[in-house]
């Protein structure tokens, strides 16, 4: 048997769904609808009433979600924000692209922000601080809203692998002041290529984000009905727009979404259950999490990944660097001990819903045959 990563999910994915997927790229086509056009709208409704909050806009990918969020927040030259090191490199790297300072804290050993942490890194330059909901998994947002709203500080979540993900109930990226997503095609909700969205229930805010996405163009818009009132001054802004088609995959997919959380976690089940008892560290649990990623903690990842490749399961790992640790970034002045850590230890199962159980099962036995000895080792 043969498991991949990644690449199985979307072959399957567009097997089964290929009829709705042509049909809508005809419906494009046909309409001559390319650019902010009716699935963009539609998409937008459809993201904002999942996550439960009042708006949404379509972006070009996560990244964009991020540089425009922070930028619509008011971030620029001179600021600080603070985030965690242990992250996808994009959190950082908006911040420094808008002349700001990203300060880094570390995570605990769930791999989300220390919020022990934040109070300390706080100055006065201090603007706003980015929890990063890592893995599908939701930061401790009750403490970092109390935080951010004590000293006066805007909050962006990174949301981009948390889409469905709960914290106390409520859904992540409806905490902060703006949420990014990210829709690149690995993603939990993935389009066929790169997309991304921000949400907030701050209309001011959501304005600004329709302005920047689209060259702070105040007439183009409004041709979608979303006409913002002229800005006193108007600015630079980018060419960030989620292109039509893609946002027609993407309302498919959504209606799927919630069948293919619940596919993610009775995998997760699958996987806690078939490898309890052995010397691997399982991932950490949130109730409420989503699963856009199964990683555990092992010894010698590469010892693994070999043994597992050789046995046809692809395996993957990434980011043994940690961001604060790669050259010529400049961010070598943090102390970031856990993110260092963990860095070394992470692997990451396949965990697509289109996997069979069978398929799962033979991941399981790989990994069990691995550690037979080491397990025979310790019960003498
Ligand atoms: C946590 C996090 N932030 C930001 C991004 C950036 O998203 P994108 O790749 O769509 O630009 C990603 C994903 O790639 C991510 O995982």
């Amino acid at each position: 048997m043969k498991v991949d990563f990644i690449n199985s999910s979307y072959r399957r994915y567009y097997q089964a769904h290929k009829a709705q997927m042509m049909k809508a790229l005809d419906r494009c086509f046909s309409k001559g609808d390319f650019i902010l056009r009716e699935e963009v709208a539609r998409f937008e409704k459809n993201l904002a009433d999942f996550c439960g909050v009042k708006y949404a806009a379509g972006v070009n990918s996560g990244t964009d979600a991020l540089k425009i969020a922070y930028r619509a927040l008011g971030c620029g030259s001179g600021d600080e924000v603070i985030t965690v090191g242990h992250t996808f490199i994009a959190s950082i790297e908006e911040i420094v692209h808008l002349g700001a300072r990203p300060i880094l804290i570390d995570v605990g050993e769930d791999g989300l922000m220390n919020v022990d942490q934040i109070e300390a890194a706080i100055t006065e330059k201090t603007v706003g601080i980015v929890p990063v909901h890592l893995s599908g998994k939701v930061c401790d947002m009750a403490r970092i809203m109390a935080i951010a709203k004590k000293h006066n500080l805007w909050v962006v979540e990174d949301a981009c692998q948390a889409l469905g993900a709960h914290f106390d109930g409520k859904p992540a990226g409806s905490f902060g002041h703006a949420a990014c997503f990210s829709f690149i095609s690995p993603k939990t909700l993935g389009c066929a290529g790169d997309a991304g969205g921000v949400i907030t229930n701050d209309r001011k805010i959501y304005e600004k984000i329709l302005l920047l996405r689209n060259h702070y163009n105040i007439t183009q818009n409004a041709l979608l009905g979303h006409q913002p009132k002229a800005p006193k001054i108007m600015g630079w802004g980018y060419n960030s727009r989620l292109d039509n088609i893609q946002a027609a995959l993407l309302n498919i997919k959504i209606k799927y979404y919630p069948q293919m959380l619940k596919r993610r976690r009775q995998i997760a089940e699958k996987y806690n259950k078939g490898l309890a008892g052995l010397p691997v560290v399982l991932p950490t649990q949130q109730p409420e999490q989503i699963y856009q990623e199964y990683i555990i903690k092992v010894g010698n990842i590469w010892k693994f990944k070999k043994y597992m490749q050789d046995r046809n399961v692809e395996l993957l790992v990434r980011d043994t660097v940690p961001n604060h640790k790669m050259l010529g970034l400049g961010l070598d002045r943090f102390n970031l001990p856990v993110t260092e850590k963990i860095a070394k230890e992470l692997v990451r199962l396949p965990i697509y819903p289109e996997l069979t159980d069978a398929e799962v099962d033979y991941v399981i036995k790989c990994v069990r045959e691995y550690f037979l000895p080491a397990v025979k080792k310790s019960a003498k």
